[in-house]
């Protein structure tokens, strides 16, 4: 297992061994004998309570997958058949065991961890039922998964220990994605930094990106730098130099340069915004209320506007005791990620906007969260002939209407 051959994750087994073992409850099932990871808590467990034990199982388990995550050939020979699998399965029971901690219980990591487990529970059956390619694509989903949790509050873009860039596999693209997915911050960001600054049309060294991809490349880098450094002065800066690049795709050219026009403005917000649900709920009505709907895609002149507020609202989520606020701080980060969609992480819009109804269903905001759930619906399944809502979700959209008392 040539991944763990780096000192740095010796001294990892070393730590986690102990902290496992520091713990009690549930065993963490040493399944996996030549996985030091695995086989140093051989008696150890995982508390409910400790999100950050079960985290590095999580990573352990999803690294010795990464050899596999970016090489298909190696995914689909049958030879590897055991290995991924007795992998996927310990990652779906590890997210079932997450959905379990205490931290866990604040609405935005909880529908993050929801959203976490049915993604392996889909993952471990599209593989067990041969839908191998399929797997492989939900698995290089992934790291939108793990940033759904990790990208909600502001930390030090270093983690306690780093992954070593060396020690993963596949292209650069490939390897910041799995930093990103890891919290190893800093370490993704100056991949993704120098694709932006090498790109050449759609040749580099080590991989080959399509238009697409530089484009995820700069937005995830947008996103470390707003959501996690939370860093505005330094994401201009860096941003302009990478402008100096000629060859990036013209549209990507135009949205970062309204980006670095957005983050001037945001690096002269005032700090203190944060401690005041009040003000940001305000201040998140101003940014979000003019919004269109659904995709807010990389040139909308908004997109660090977007990114900033909901980063205010996720932390003052997570500050902020348990009461009819938490009801306004759901209806705008709901209205915020629609906005978002899928382009930088899970899009847990309409989730949000139902957890409002379900919690809070005797409040004016819950009726607010329902007008904008029903619009999403009917978007979503408006065509070219018409509006065709299957029954299922009619059922679900009736519910709701009767929760928040709106009459039929
Ligand atoms: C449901 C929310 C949630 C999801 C989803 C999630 N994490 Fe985490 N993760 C956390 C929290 C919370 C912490 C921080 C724990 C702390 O600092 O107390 C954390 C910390 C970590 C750390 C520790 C980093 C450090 O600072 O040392 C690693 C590694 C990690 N997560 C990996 C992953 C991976 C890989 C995935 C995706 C497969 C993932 N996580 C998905 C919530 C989540």
């Amino acid at each position: 297992m040539r991944y763990f051959r780096s000192p740095i994750l010796l001294i990892l087994v070393a730590v986690l061994g102990y902290s496992l073992q520091a713990c009690a409850a549930e065993p963490a099932n040493p399944s996996n004998k030549e996985n030091p990871i695995y086989s140093a808590p051989a008696t150890a467990s995982v508390t409910e309570g400790d999100i950050k034990s079960l985290m590095y199982t999580v990573l352990a388990e999803i690294s010795s997958l990464q050899e596999y995550m970016v090489s298909e050939k190696k995914f689909l020979d049958p030879k590897n058949d055991k290995v991924i699998a007795n992998h996927i399965q310990q990652l779906s029971r590890l997210s079932t065991q997450v959905l379990k901690t205490k931290k866990l219980q604040v609405p935005g990591y909880r529908l993050s961890g929801e959203a976490l487990d049915s993604h392996f529970q889909e993952l471990k059956y599209a593989y067990n039922s041969g839908n191998k390619k399929y797997a492989r694509w939900m698995l290089s989903a992934t790291p939108y998964a793990c940033a759904s949790c990790h990208t909600q509050i502001a930390h030090s873009p270093k983690p306690l220990w780093e992954l070593n860039e060396k020690d993963l596999s596949g292209s650069v693209f490939e390897k910041a994605d799995f930093l990103f997915a890891t919290r190893n911050y800093a370490q993704a960001e100056k991949l993704y930094t120098q694709m932006l600054r090498s790109y050449a049309g759609d040749t580099l060294p080590n991989t080959t990106l399509d238009d697409q991809q530089i484009e995820t490349v700069a937005k995830r880098k947008l996103s470390i730098f707003v959501r996690i450094n939370r860093d505005f002065k330094n994401a201009e800066v860096s941003f302009s130099k990478d402008l100096q690049n000629k060859k990036l795709p013209k549209d990507l050219h135009e949205n970062m340069k309204s980006w670095i026009t957005q983050l001037k403005s945001a690096s002269k917000q005032d700090p203190k915004i944060l401690g005041k649900p009040m003000k940001v709920i305000a201040h998140a009505a101003k940014v979000l209320d003019k919004l269109p709907r659904t995709f807010v895609s990389a040139n909308n002149p908004q997109l660090v506007d977007v990114l900033n507020v909901s980063s205010l609202l996720y932390q003052t989520l997570h500050a902020h005791p348990r009461d009819e606020l938490t009801a306004s701080l759901l209806f705008w980060l709901g209205v915020a990620d629609l906005s978002l969609n899928n382009e930088f992480f899970f899009s847990l819009g309409s989730t949000y906007l139902k957890e409002c109804m379900r919690e809070f269903p005797k409040t004016l905001v819950a009726r607010r969260c329902f007008a904008e759930y029903e619009a999403d619906v009917k978007n979503l399944y408006t065509g070219t002939r018409g509006t065709d809502i299957p029954e299922e979700v009619a059922q679900e959209l009736k519910f709701f209407r009767a929760r928040v008392g709106i009459e039929d």
